[in-house]
């Protein structure tokens, strides 16, 4: 089979090799699925810039999600046939022809549903939802402020917080994802680029951030609670401009400095998540989170915006788009 290895860090034009390589095999709790098309995260830019450190070594084989069927079913695997349409979390090796899923975190899908949208789910949108309800208990009324409002898990997180029916302040850096953001329902659309959102925020304050940022974002954030809120902090996107070791030990700095006893004083509090984390120690929580995202897809209750389909060899140009931070919604790619 081909898969498209990661060969070296850096720019996206000189970093992938699409080579033939062994089909996977599989234990007995395993799937393996033909992929039709894998996803892009923003996590898979951090991987190629040499900044993930959960990521593999090199040469490897990125990817989070895949779309596809089912190739062969473990023996202990219950509920799936060959030939089912699928999206599936792959733990890595979904950027290639064949790839494998555990069977709690494969799903079946409709024949209709786009691959964006269903890889969406697999990954960004199974993040929002656990982001959402899990962490931040989203209640009616609640006051929230969602940076990166516009790319794949900020817009899972508008229609969820929409559908909670919370007042939502986004921010985003260009006048068309302003536009974006406000057609999907954002009452508040911030353009980071020409207001700081704690200058727009003056003296509102919020029940729940979203921050995958990180840094000075997290700490203005901190800032801008009410008594009850809480910094949903699970990125760190400031880090990919950061490029000596003092430019990262600043953006390090400059998260601030937190004791408990802040947060028990004064009622409010960051929590931190990490999916992969999550998948590793509690997988059955990933499993119970996909299901609950694909039923809400199934309700039209989320609709996850592809904001671009490319071919396997445009991988790079793929890579650098959603590194250009122009992209909306979800990135995939076709085989
Ligand atoms: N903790 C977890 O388990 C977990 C899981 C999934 C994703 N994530 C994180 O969630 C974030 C969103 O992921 P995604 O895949 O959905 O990507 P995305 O939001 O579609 O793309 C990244 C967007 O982030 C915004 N951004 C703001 N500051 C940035 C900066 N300094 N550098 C680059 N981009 C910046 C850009 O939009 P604007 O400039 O318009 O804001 C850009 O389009 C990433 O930080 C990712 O690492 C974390």
């Amino acid at each position: 089979m081909k898969a498209a290895y990661l060969m070296r860090h850096g720019e996206a034009k000189n970093a992938f090799e699409i080579r033939d390589t062994e089909k996977p095999t599989i234990t007995p709790s395993q799937i393996l699925i033909k992929v039709e098309a894998f996803g892009l995260n923003f996590a898979d830019v951090m991987a190629r810039l040499g900044l993930y450190r959960d990521a593999p070594p090199l040469p490897s084989v990125l990817g989070y999600d895949v779309v596809g069927r089912v190739e062969e079913v473990g023996d202990n695997v219950k509920d799936f046939v060959v030939g089912d349409r699928v999206t599936a979390l792959t733990r890595f090796g979904g950027y290639a022809e064949y790839a494998i899923g555990e069977q709690g975190v494969v799903h079946k899908i409709s024949e209709t549903l786009s691959p964006g949208a269903a890889t969406a789910l697999s990954t960004q949108y199974s993040t929002a939802y656990f982001l959402a309800f899990n962490m931040a208990n989203l209640h009616r009324e609640d006051r929230i402020l969602i940076h990166a409002a516009a790319g794949g898990v900020g817009t899972g997180l508008v229609q969820m917080a929409k559908f909670k029916g919370c007042e939502i302040f986004g921010t985003c850096g260009s006048e068309e994802k302003i536009e974006f953001i406000k057609g999907m329902g954002v009452d508040h659309p911030i353009n980071y680029r020409t207001r700081d959102f704690e200058d727009y925020l003056g003296d509102e304050k919020l029940d729940v951030i979203f921050d995958p940022i990180g840094g000075n974002s997290l700490k203005k954030g901190f800032r801008s609670l009410s008594a009850g809120g809480r910094i949903i902090s699970y990125g760190l996107s400031s880090m990919n401009q950061a490029k000596s070791i003092f430019a990262k030990i600043k953006v390090l700095w400059q998260f601030g400095f937190y004791h408990p006893v802040q947060f028990l004083s004064r009622s409010r509090g960051i929590i931190g998540v990490n999916m992969l984390k999550l998948g590793e120690e509690r997988p059955e929580k990933l499993t119970r989170v996909m299901k609950e995202v694909i039923k809400m897809a199934d309700a039209e209750i989320l609709q996850p915006h592809v904001g671009g389909e490319f071919q396997v060899e445009e991988l790079a140009e793929a890579h650098a788009f959603l590194e250009s931070r122009k992209s909306v919604g979800k990135i995939v790619v076709k085989w």
